[in-house]
């Protein structure tokens, strides 16, 4: 059965559900497989984890910098961020209850929006 209230059970199946769809998509499969070797997902998950939990549970156990991997993804633009939030969206909507789904939702957009500022600023656009 599907857990009812956002705890780290659910953090760790909406983690995984996501990246799962994320390394066999089309668009962003090939940039993620790209950048993270076989051997690093296992430790990229747990970070991805640990960055939702202090993001969403304020647990602090995400100490990293999360933009600065981004910066140094090559033509990162518009139709990456609506793919990667589509696949996000899909997986909160079927793990999740509306709420816990939102919840997620809201703060993914949020990041996704000032990740793409930051990469037009630091272009000079
Ligand atoms: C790390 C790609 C959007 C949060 C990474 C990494 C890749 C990546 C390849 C691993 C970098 C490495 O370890 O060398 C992308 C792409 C995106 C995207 C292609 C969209 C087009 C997002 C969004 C969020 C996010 C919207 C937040 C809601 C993170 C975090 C890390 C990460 C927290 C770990 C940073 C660290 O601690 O080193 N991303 N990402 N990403 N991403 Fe994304």
């Amino acid at each position: 059965p599907l857990p009812q209230v956002l705890d780290e059970a659910m953090i760790v199946a909406v983690v995984h559900g996501f990246y799962d769809k994320i390394r066999k998509d089309d668009l962003l499969g090939p940039i993620f497989n790209g950048a993270i070797a076989e051997a690093d997902w296992p430790p990229h998950l747990n970070n991805m984890c640990d960055f939702w939990s202090s993001t969403l549970l304020r647990t602090g156990r995400y100490e990293g910098r999360p933009l600065p991997p981004h910066l140094a993804l090559p033509g990162l633009g518009k139709e990456h961020f609506q793919r990667w939030l589509s696949l996000f969206q899909t997986t909160v909507h079927d793990l999740c209850p509306p709420e816990v789904a939102e919840l997620f939702m809201d703060r993914a957009m949020r990041i996704a929006h000032s990740f793409r500022l930051a990469i037009a600023f630091n272009r000079g656009e």
